[in-house]
């Protein structure tokens, strides 16, 4: 069976976006694949996030991903920083790492433009870290958005050398998972494209009702349809489609048709949105909330999941030592 990994930094909140997108295929993925889902926590330190900050968005990711229906009993779902092997095959990858390769990584570029006092080792050696999450357990599909493509495409030949180093097909090759091209994709409020948890125009799972109501009163339309039956603009497209998601097909139909004959009044129409968001959401809010709560629950599945990982990664590992040279005495 192919092995899936996926990462994700504990920054922020997972949004309606995240929800229909990566998480709905994640939900298919651990029944089909052997899934490794982590928490990226070494990685964010490269940002300089507070202890407490830090602990309380682990917190936070896991209760998400086990409110949204990731199986800890199918899939393996770890936090990074509990897998020490992990940064041992980094250290052992960095030696094959070459500073120019790192330095023209999009990402690293990115990086220096955005926070020019804190160019630090991690960020340009943020690529190996990821190659050594991938590889040490040997996922061959990352199912990863354009902006990570660079990652994978990195660690596919920090992989490759590897093998071709020491003469060997020790490590397969991971490849990006694209799986966009079969999802809804989700607008923001703002009346342009995608909802992302930087562009400001999300609703999060872990939003209040009032924070939903707030920011859907608050969403992009345009001036109205004056003429019946004119195709609806990019603003209302993006509200119809969340309209979509979350409501019946009756009452989409219902602001279609008011659209169409150009009697739709908005105010109402994003009220009965909002109402229909909250309804969507409230239930896996309380979710995440009775999740985060648990000590004893996410203690139980941490456990679990640093178990499982290690077996894995300390399997790598001591094949990777003895390919290497290093053999006991
Ligand atoms: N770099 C990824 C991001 O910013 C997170 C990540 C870390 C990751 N290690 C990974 C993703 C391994 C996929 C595989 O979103």
């Amino acid at each position: 069976m192919e092995t899936v990994l996926s990462g994700i930094r504990p920054t922020g909140n997972l949004h309606l976006g995240n929800y229909f997108g990566a998480m709905r295929n994640f939900l298919k993925m651990q029944d089909q694949y052997n899934c490794y889902f982590f928490i990226a926590d070494w990685h964010s330190l490269t940002t300089h996030p507070t202890p407490g900050d830090i602990h309380k968005n682990i917190r936070q990711v896991l209760a998400e991903y086990l409110a949204c229906g990731i199986d800890p009993e199918k899939a393996t779902l770890y936090v990074q920083s509990d897998v020490p092997e992990i940064a041992e095959l980094y250290l052992l990858l960095n030696m094959n790492a070459y500073i120019g390769e790192l330095e023209r990584t999009t990402t690293f570029k990115d990086k220096i433009r955005k926070q020019p006092d804190n160019v630090n080792a991690g960020l340009l050696t943020y690529p190996v870290l990821q190659t050594a999450d991938i590889i040490i357990h040997k996922a061959t599909k990352v199912p990863v958005g354009k902006d990570q493509e660079q990652h994978v495409e990195m660690a596919r030949h920090f992989a490759r050398r590897f093998n071709q180093m020491y003469n060997n097909d020790y490590f397969p090759e991971p490849h990006p998972f694209d799986f966009t091209g079969e999802l809804i994709k989700i607008p923001g409020l703002d009346g342009s494209g995608k909802m992302g948890k930087s562009e400001g125009n999300a609703v999060n799972l872990a939003d209040s009702d009032k924070d939903i109501l707030k920011k859907v009163s608050k969403a992009k339309t345009d001036s109205g349809p004056t003429v019946p039956n004119t195709p609806p603009t990019e603003e209302i497209k993006n509200l119809f489609t969340l309209f979509s998601v979350v409501s019946s097909p009756d009452t989409l139909a219902f602001y279609k048709e008011q659209y169409a004959n150009c009697s739709i009044r908005y105010g109402d129409m994003k009220k009965q949105l909002a109402e229909d968001i909250i309804a969507f959401v409230k239930p896996i809010r309380e979710k995440i909330e009775d999740i985060y709560n648990n000590d004893a629950y996410l203690a139980k599945v941490t456990k679990m999941g640093r178990e499982k990982a290690r077996e894995s990664a300390s399997k790598t590992l001591k094949d990777v030592r003895e390919i290497i040279g290093f053999r006991s005495f």
